[in-house]
């Protein structure tokens, strides 16, 4: 009788084990709460929006890569007196700016707001890894601005990427940006995984908050290119006040280089830059099988040569693995669609925002279902990307601090804070990838992990 109450407990035991191991949570919700502020956008007579001072100023001056491998730029910025110059000064010397090249000037109106003038202006045949200068509004109030090209495209170029999503402007989007250029890791191009000024917030999607975003953000992007991808916000679709053509006012400020990877739509291109080859994918068009999306994607992965780029980066702004019950689900018919190519090309890392918090997965693959299998739980699979979102750039709308729970076991670490992270390229095979909240010091960093290139040297990381 001793004996088989003993077999009994042992058994029970067990069976509890058991049943813990099943339903134990995934990762790491992080502990640390954020103090409660509210998320209000910065007053319009904020120093970060302040207008440059002259006649017809050149101001929201922004710079993104203008072709494939990183020898030419886009300069953008707008004047809001008069037309003025498109035409930008550049050399390699700030004595004297020998070159020139003539952009083009587009404008628009939303509902009762008209533009200013909006110049777009590409530099081509840069030589890599060079210190340029250029000068934008050369006929009433010259603006001078610098850039670095980036290296020669190669397989072990060493390169540090910056990772924002989501940013607004509000007092933690100043934050968060002035984190980012306080890093001492010293992120070299921005990679935006989209939503952008938050203007459709605003009364009648008040544009003139568009114009003040461009202002604040100058700061960096007049310097450094920030890579664009197009969010929910940047859709701008207003049937009320008769403006139906959805991403108006992003078409017209943020200019891509996607004719240069065979896209015939700026929301989803691909650039090469040092060692990495980057896909910007587009939540907000569509992605179906034979759309223009889906037939790029799949004719885009095949040319990734990694023995010429190594890491292979995507971007797109709906998550496809998030365990915030913010956004949640969101991304699953795109996930369906391409996380089979994702896992079969071993893309490296998936960076997304929409949700305003911080997430970063396990590897894991979600691709074994077919309606009748029932095998519909994501995996470990040493060839499936990172996951990572990281909407907390701090913008109006405020964190997602309602988590799923219990936390799944594919995600590695979750916070609801506002920050930003730091991708750093050391060679073929290994990358730092670092986030840091804005609530700490600026080389503060939160969550860490070192990646392993998936083409190069595929061994798991948390050994
Ligand atoms: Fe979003």
């Amino acid at each position: 009788m001793r004996h088989c109450s003993h077999r009994y407990l042992y058994l029970l035991l067990l069976a509890l084990f058991v049943s813990f191991a099943a339903n134990c949570n995934g990762g790491k919700t992080s502990s640390f709460v954020r103090k409660g502020k509210k998320s209000i956008d910065m007053p319009l007579d904020s120093d970060v929006f302040r207008v440059p001072p002259g006649y017809n100023a050149p101001q929201q001056v922004h710079i993104t890569q203008g072709d494939l491998r990183g020898t030419a730029i886009i300069i953008s910025w707008v004047t809001q007196d008069e037309r003025g110059s498109s035409k930008v000064l550049y050399g390699t010397s700030e004595d004297s700016l020998e070159f020139s090249s003539k952009g083009r000037v587009t404008r628009y109106t939303f509902y009762n707001y008209t533009s200013g003038f909006i110049h777009h202006c590409t530099l081509q045949k840069l030589k890599h890894n060079t210190k340029y200068y250029y000068e934008v509004g050369i006929d009433h109030s010259p603006r001078r601005f610098w850039f670095i090209t980036p290296p020669e495209v190669g397989p072990d170029v060493p390169y540090t990427f910056g990772i924002i999503g989501d940013l607004g402007q509000t007092y933690d989007s100043n934050s968060t940006l002035t984190h980012y250029q306080m890093n001492p890791m010293k992120g070299q191009t921005v990679l935006f995984v989209g939503d952008l000024s938050y203007a459709d917030d605003h009364l009648n999607h008040d544009n003139v908050r568009w114009d003040t975003w461009g202002r604040f953000v100058e700061r960096s992007t007049a310097y450094q290119p920030w890579i664009w991808t197009a969010g929910n916000h940047e859709i701008d679709f207003a049937p009320e006040l008769g403006e139906t053509e959805p991403f108006k006012p992003y078409r017209h400020r943020y200019h891509v280089p996607y004719k240069a990877s065979g896209s015939t739509s700026p929301f989803w291109y691909s650039i090469k830059r040092a060692s990495a080859h980057i896909i910007v994918l587009a939540s907000y068009s569509a992605y179906g099988k034979y759309t223009p999306q889906y037939e790029w994607l799949e004719a885009e992965l095949p040319k990734v040569n990694r023995s010429e780029t190594p890491w292979l980066i995507v971007l797109l702004h709906s998550p496809w693995y998030n365990s915030n019950n913010y956004h949640y689900m969101e991304g699953e018919s795109m996930r369906v669609m391409f996380e089979s190519w994702f896992v079969k090309y071993k893309v490296d890392v998936v960076f997304a925002g929409h949700v305003h918090a911080y997430e970063r997965s396990e590897r894991v693959s979600n691709i074994a279902y077919n309606i009748v299998n029932g095998e519909c739980m994501p995996t470990p699979d040493p060839s499936a990307p990172v996951y990572i979102t990281i909407g907390d750039g701090g913008n109006i709308e405020g964190l997602a601090t309602n988590m799923t729970e219990p936390q799944p076991k594919y995600s590695a670490y979750r916070e609801a804070s506002f920050g930003h992270a730091i991708f750093e390229i050391k060679n073929r095979t290994h990358a730092y990838y670092s986030w840091r909240r804005n609530d700490d010091g600026y080389a503060v960093e939160a969550d860490s992990m070192w990646f392993y290139n998936r083409f190069w040297y595929a061994v798991d990381e948390s050994n």
